[in-house]
């Protein structure tokens, strides 16, 4: 018996209490907990299941699928079709949202990356799911263009991770908190209240194999913290890589850290590899919320009003002290400030002038 825990519904109840608008964000929370839970058992089983491996289809964004990433979908968009709480739903895996048929005036869009971090299942490491809340128009049906709204206008945001234990980690814009899955009851229950991300930090997260291709911001951060004591910054660093932005975010909230996606040459089709709507935008949320910054390296990721559902942009977020360091040496290269940094535009401007 586990008498006076907090779980997921007395949380939502307590935190969304008044309202008709509030009750329903908090049933609509529920189901996507639920969601999660289908999921978190079907990777729990790994091959059991027979659920590891590829499909032969791509999604929108020509990534081919692997299995869980289409389970996971089926298991979110059955979710919210049977819940009656959203009018339309967007994914990672659908190349266009769906509407959704409502019991009532629905007043919610659901988006999500329903299996972030695809590329580790097959090998046993933390994945996780990534949801974004948004207002829906009132009165009709909403089209595409009604999904494009900026971060800022989240409702709720959020993410699991499937790791050792399964987490959900949620914020409805009153900080932001941590709910561990007690898979014996199947309840989530309020572990992490409040989780505040500290300030400093000397951990930082990239793909260094991509380092050629980053702006030269970027390089000269990661070439100070790679020279530790010995360079302008007076302490080593610790760098970890686990190829699952859920992991990498959660493990920030935890202790700390610096998460870079940023934008890099490597493919110019693409301003950056991580997705807006479903993955910089609520995690940009569930960041700020726990009193850390998310930025593109040049403007604050919710304030970003997307153009496409799929778009892609670069992701900066963590610690407060290193994610405005970073930010500042965009703006030093951007301005010219740092010679040995400063963009090759500058230069040239200044060589004219
Ligand atoms: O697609 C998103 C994602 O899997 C993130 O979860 C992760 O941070 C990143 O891509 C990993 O990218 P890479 O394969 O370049 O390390």
């Amino acid at each position: 018996m586990h008498l006076g825990r907090t779980t997921l519904s007395k949380f939502l109840i307590q935190e969304l209490d008044g309202r008709n608008e509030s009750r329903d964000l908090a049933a609509l929370l529920v189901d996507v907990a639920s969601a999660i839970k289908a999921i978190s058992a079907m990777t729990a089983k790994g091959a059991l299941a027979g659920v590891l491996g590829s499909l032969d289809t791509e999604n929108v964004q020509g990534e081919v699928q692997k299995k869980l990433d289409v389970l996971s979908n089926t298991a979110f968009v059955n979710t919210f079709q049977r819940g009656g709480l959203v009018a339309g739903i967007a994914s990672e895996e659908l190349d266009d949202p769906i509407a959704v048929a409502c019991s009532k005036p629905c007043q919610f869009l659901a988006v999500f990356d329903p299996l972030d971090g695809s590329s580790n299942i097959d090998v046993n490491v933390s994945v996780g799911s990534i949801f974004s809340i948004l207002p829906s128009p009132k009165g009709r049906e909403p089209v595409l263009q009604d999904y494009l709204q900026s971060g800022r206008q989240q409702l709720a945001a959020g993410y699991a991770l499937y790791g050792p234990s399964t987490m959900l980690v949620l914020t409805v814009g009153r900080g932001t908190h941590g709910f561990t899955l007690d898979r014996e009851v199947g309840n989530f229950i309020l572990t992490h209240p409040n989780i505040q991300i500290p300030i400093e930090t000397s951990e930082f997260a990239i793909n260094t194999s991509n380092e050629r291709f980053w702006e030269p911001p970027v390089q000269r951060y990661v070439a100070e913290c790679k020279a530790g004591k010995t360079d302008v910054r007076g302490r080593d660093f610790n760098m970890r890589w686990i190829a699952s932005m859920v992991a990498e975010v959660h493990r920030i909230l935890m202790r700390g850290g610096i998460f870079m996606y940023p934008k890099d040459t490597k493919d110019l089709t693409k301003p950056g590899r991580l997705r807006l709507m479903y993955e910089a935008n609520p995690m940009g949320m569930v960041v700020e919320q726990a009193g850390g910054v998310a930025t593109t390296g040049r403007k604050r990721i919710l304030d970003v009003l997307p153009d496409q559902l799929h778009q892609r942009i670069a992701v900066i977020l963590g610690s407060r002290d290193e994610v405005e360091r970073l930010e500042r040496y965009h703006q030093e290269y951007d301005t010219g400030v740092d010679q040995r940094y400063s963009s090759p535009l500058f230069k040239e401007r200044s060589l004219f002038q």
